[in-house]
């Protein structure tokens, strides 16, 4: 992945990650308090932060990174007429990355999220699940199963790495994974701070 290599670049994202991480622990003890119960579908609205690091996660891993679509009639897009039938490849991951919608495109910023940021962008600036009649019908069970996981660890754990985000490779194909593995380490977080 094409990260610039600044100096001080992986200091700061480091530290931004940590934030966003601990960021999200203060919200999810808010709603929870001492309380033990596990999360429950409901609870996700009152979790709107949860919602921007898994939005923001996967438009900076694109898992699919491009979907094809046959059309159906001759498409004008911009300066090419494309013929009917022809086989055109929509390219998630470009339009994840497209600086002129996220202006650090390689950072990992859950502000790119905030219903503001929403707002300003076009409605498919965001696609990890595909868009339009054939979108993945995996979509609401896959982030809900995102967001019961990540409450459930968090509210125990703390998760720690030294890599930075430039150093990670994807392996390239039809579902981009991570190549050479993602070692990280998980704390217990304190017994006074755990709920
Ligand atoms: C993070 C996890 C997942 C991602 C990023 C993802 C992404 C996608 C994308 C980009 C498409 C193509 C949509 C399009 O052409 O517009 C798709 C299609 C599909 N997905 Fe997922 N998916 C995920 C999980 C799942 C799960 C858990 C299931 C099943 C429970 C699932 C079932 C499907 C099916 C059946 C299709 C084909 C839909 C069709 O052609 O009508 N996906 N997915």
């Amino acid at each position: 992945m094409p990260l610039t290599p600044e100096s001080g670049y992986a200091r700061r994202d480091y530290v931004d990650r940590i934030s966003s991480q601990e960021k999200l622990y203060a919200e999810i003890n808010q709603l929870f308090g001492t309380d033990p119960r596990p999360a429950e579908e409901s609870d996700f609205k009152k979790l709107p932060y949860l919602d921007q690091v898994i939005r923001e996660t996967l438009r900076l891993f694109t898992i699919i990174p491009a979907i094809p679509r046959q059309i159906e009639n001759d498409t004008q897009i911009g300066a090419h007429l494309y013929p009917k039938d022809t086989i055109l490849i929509v390219n998630i991951a470009g339009i994840h990355h497209n600086p002129k919608l996220y202006p650090e495109p390689y950072k990992f910023s859950p502000d790119n999220f905030t219903p503001e940021a929403v707002s300003k962008r076009h409605r498919h600036s965001s696609i990890p699940f595909g868009a339009g009649p054939r979108n993945c019908i995996g979509k609401e069970f896959t982030q809900l199963m995102m967001k019961l996981s990540l409450v459930a660890l968090l509210r125990t754990f703390s998760f720690h790495t030294s890599i930075k985000l430039e150093d990670i490779k994807l392996k390239p194909g039809p579902v981009e994974t991570i190549s050479g593995g993602y070692p990280i380490k998980i704390k217990l977080r304190d017994e006074g701070a755990r709920h």
